[in-house]
């Protein structure tokens, strides 16, 4: 029987520096994860990439950092690469990388276009590709999407369409490398309480995704919280493994599929 447990395990988390990325990177460190490679893209997360790094060494962890654009497919071959040679072949790989524009489709820009698709499409699909590579047997992997995959409405076309596509090379990356045990899995969350989200939002978008889940009386800020779905994550990469192939949203009751 294959070990599913998060103690001594090799992780490598692409977007691991902050917000969700950062708290599931020490969540893993907390749950035993034996090494923890992140990732960061711009020089602004490089403060808070050392933050984490700090705190995965404090946990125990043997912890290293790599920034990178992970829109190449070379540059996410040299991001497994790296990883491989500065901690060993992961178990663990999970792509949080992703980037967001509300926008009507008439206002929308070719570059913008581009953009959308080089960082949610061409990244995770290079990003699975290099895990089929590099994970070991048995081994987990992760792409973050978004629950606007089981929503009907205007202005995300580019986001949620962007995404849209993973949970297709999820598909078939869980059929490709089921034979040597590995699950694969999508997650989607909800309108999540991190930068990310305000962004793009004013501020009555934001009080109405405050109400707009069955649950969001009961959660901290009406909202997605990350802690909500860190534990998640940390499931689906351990003993949750029998689940695999799938996309699923985790929001409390804002969108379903
Ligand atoms: N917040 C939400 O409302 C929400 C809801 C549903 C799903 N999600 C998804 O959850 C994931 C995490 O989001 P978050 O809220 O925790 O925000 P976040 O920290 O801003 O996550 C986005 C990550 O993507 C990285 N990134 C952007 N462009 C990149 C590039 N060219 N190459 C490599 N990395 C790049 C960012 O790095 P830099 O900042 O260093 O550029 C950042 O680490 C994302 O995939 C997002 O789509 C978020």
């Amino acid at each position: 029987m294959a070990d599913h447990s998060i103690k001594g395990k090799t992780v490598l988390i692409a977007g691991g520096a902050k917000n969700l990325g950062g708290l599931i990177a020490r969540d893993l460190a907390a749950a035993g994860a034996k090494a923890i490679a992140i990732h960061y893209n711009s020089v602004a997360s490089k403060p808070e990439a050392d933050k984490t790094l700090a705190d995965l060494k404090a946990a125990g962890a043997h912890a290293v950092a790599f920034q990178a654009d992970l829109t190449t497919a070379a540059a996410n071959a040299k991001l497994f690469a790296d990883t491989v040679a500065a901690i060993g072949k992961p178990d663990i790989a999970i792509n949080t990388v992703g980037k967001v524009l509300k926008k009507p489709i008439a206002e929308t820009s070719e570059d913008e276009f581009d953009a959308m698709f080089a960082v949610n499409t061409k990244a995770a699909y290079f990003f699975i590709k290099e895990a089929g590579a590099h994970l070991n047997d048995n081994g987990k992997l992760l792409t973050l999407v978004t629950s606007l995959l089981g929503a009907y409405t205007p202005f995300y076309s580019t986001y949620a369409g962007s995404k849209a596509a993973v949970e297709h090379f999820t598909r078939a990356a869980s059929k490709e490398y089921g034979a040597r045990g590995i699950s694969v899995n999508a997650v989607g969350p909800g309108p999540m309480d991190t930068p990310f989200f305000y962004g793009q939002e004013a501020p009555d978008a934001v009080a109405y995704h405050k109400a707009a889940a069955a649950l969001s009386a009961f959660s901290k800020t009406g909202l997605t919280d990350i802690e909500d779905i860190a534990p998640f994550v940390r499931f689906l990469v351990s003993d949750g493994w029998w689940m695999t192939g799938q996309t699923i949203l985790v929001n409390g009751g804002y969108t379903t599929k």
